[in-house]
């Protein structure tokens, strides 16, 4: 079964985008220096400010005809070769593709709401042509609305971005319960939290260090500690040139962690495992 990792977290600018499109390319990247045949990773965006979409392919100018909100508003017979008909190659590498998003999926929830089956219009025909890809990677609005609800049931793996700050890490539980609801209320066994990731940490600011650590020793949430990325200015440059971190700094702290991370998801993925 394709892995399908979903960054996914209510809070804005914590770095679901940044990791999400990181660490697809690095998925990308690694498999294909251990020769693997088919590295290809298939990166979804489901966040109408389309971040991931401008950073991967240059551009945001994304609509009715070539998006992700095309395959969503498809003839459910005719939904996964739509989806296939709206994937681009990203500028960062040909193996790395994307379904765009488009800022006309801001009205889409409307539009689906209400529409028999609308949560599985992304997982359904997704689910058709996983075989394709050796992973997939969703990034998701932030907000607990319709289109991160089928960002979750299309998963296999939740991972949370988060900020070392006090009230974000307490929110953390209720994300943790929100994932669990989504599995148990769609009936979606296969999803599961498998990760939380500590974004912009700076280990010189003791309220920072202080939350690391308590987050470590929290009996639920310290054993699904995935990685923590230091805050690194790289990454937002890398940003300005639609470039990924490994790219625009591979020595740069944010970029060594990232790999890092990127590791252990592609060992889970030769092991058929858990993150
Ligand atoms: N490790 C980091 N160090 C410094 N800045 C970061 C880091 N990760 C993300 N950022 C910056 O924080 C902002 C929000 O990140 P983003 O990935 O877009 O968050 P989200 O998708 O959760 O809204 C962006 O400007 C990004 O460049
Ligand atoms: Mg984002």
């Amino acid at each position: 079964m394709t892995r399908v990792f979903v960054f996914t977290n209510h809070k804005g600018g914590v770095g679901k985008s940044t990791s999400a499109t990181n660490t697809a390319y690095g998925i990308v990247s690694m498999l294909r220096h251990a020769g693997a045949a088919n590295p290809r990773v298939l990166l979804i965006d489901t966040d109408s400010q389309a971040h991931a979409t401008l950073v991967t392919t240059g551009s945001k100018d994304y609509g009715a005809d070539d998006s992700l909100y095309t395959v969503l508003m498809a003839d459910r017979h005719n939904a996964a070769q739509t989806l296939l008909n709206c994937l681009v190659p990203s500028t960062w590498d040909a193996d790395l593709h994307v379904l765009p998003a488009s800022s006309m999926l801001e009205g889409a929830e409307r539009e689906l709401n209400g529409l028999a089956g609308a949560p599985y219009r992304l997982a359904d025909p997704l689910n058709q042509i996983t075989n394709r890809y050796a992973a997939i990677v969703i990034d998701t609005r932030p907000s607990f609305s319709l289109m991160t609800e089928m960002g979750l049931i299309a998963a296999t793996d939740a991972i949370v971005p988060v900020e070392p700050r006090y009230l974000e890490t307490v929110g953390l539980m209720s994300v943790v319960g929100k994932i669990n609801e989504v599995r148990d209320g769609w009936r979606q066994p296969n999803l599961r939290v498998s990760g939380i990731l500590v974004t912009k940490m700076n280990a010189r600011i003791r309220g920072h260090k202080y939350l690391l650590d308590e987050l470590k020793s929290h009996s639920v949430l310290g054993p699904l500690l995935l990685g923590v990325v230091p805050v690194n200015e790289a990454v937002s440059y890398a940003h300005q040139c639609h470039q990924s971190i490994f790219e625009y700094a591979p020595t740069a702290p944010a970029s060594k962690a990232y790999m890092d991370i990127v590791a252990k998801l592609v060992r889970t993925l030769a092991a058929g495992g858990a993150a």
